[in-house]
């Protein structure tokens, strides 16, 4: 399995620290934001990833990073023009992944506790399709919120609904197969005009191929200040 690795974008919830450096290289706890990214995939067996960047984004990456064989791992870089949103960016992704027919996605300012492999070795056994992880927070409204039937699976994800149906978010980790690229050609923009990965992964519900999965262990993005502070506080052991 590959991996494609989100981390352009421009950072607006974090200025003006984003105005020096892309939001996936501040330093959370020791590191690096990228370098969680990197130590789960590789820990995960994962080792040929895709990152995905901003064009002012690309030399510090790869100065800091180059082929990745400080992390065990090789990488590949592309450059998204335009913050387009997330689903426009792994678009860019279809050569990368051709014809390998799973992969997994990382939003790279999520950052996470648990092992990556149980979550993936049941996408393997998943016939087909698409699977989201899900976490409980305390502010679901930031986030993509699944709404489940009475079976318990998801039939529509809400984009920060203003009245959340439940307690549970989607992370930022996704994994699809590769008819992903083809339901991503099919989307529009949205209000805020980009291409949204949720619009992406209601289309895999619509099909009745889109499982899920609990997280257990703790997650967090860490795209504002407040949730910056939370994901250095736990990376540094303090909050368990
Ligand atoms: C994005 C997705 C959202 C998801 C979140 C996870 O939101 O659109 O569904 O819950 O990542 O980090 P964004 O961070 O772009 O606002």
């Amino acid at each position: 399995m590959k991996a494609v690795i989100l981390a352009g974008g421009t950072g607006t919830r974090l200025l003006p620290l984003t105005k020096l450096l892309n939001k996936h290289l501040l330093p959370v706890g020791r590191l690096p934001m990228i370098c969680y990214s990197l130590i789960s995939l590789q820990a995960a067996g994962i080792t040929d990833i895709l990152l995905v960047t901003a064009p002012k984004a690309l030399g510090d990456f790869a100065s800091f990073l180059g082929s990745g064989k400080d992390y065990g791992v090789s990488l590949t870089y592309r450059i998204q023009e335009e913050a387009g949103g997330i689903a426009q960016a792994l678009e860019l992704a279809r050569p990368f992944i051709g014809s390998d027919d799973k992969f997994i996605v990382l939003l790279g300012d999520n950052l996470f506790e648990e092992p990556l492999k149980p979550h993936m070795d049941a996408f393997r056994s998943q016939a087909s399709g698409a699977m989201v992880l899900l976490k409980q927070v305390p502010d679901p409204e930031r986030y993509g919120v699944p709404v489940f039937d009475g079976g318990g699976r998801i039939i529509h994800i809400d984009e920060k609904p203003a009245a959340p149906q439940t307690d549970s978010c989607v992370t930022g980790i996704y994994m699809y197969d590769g008819t992903v690229f083809d339901l991503i050609a099919e989307q529009s923009p949205s209000q805020r005009g980009e291409l949204e990965i949720t619009d992406v992964n209601n289309a895999f519900a619509g099909k009745g191929k889109l499982e899920h999965r609990h997280l257990s262990g703790w997650w967090t993005d860490a795209g504002t200040f407040d949730s910056l502070l939370e994901a250095n506080r736990k990376l540094m052991g303090d909050i368990t």
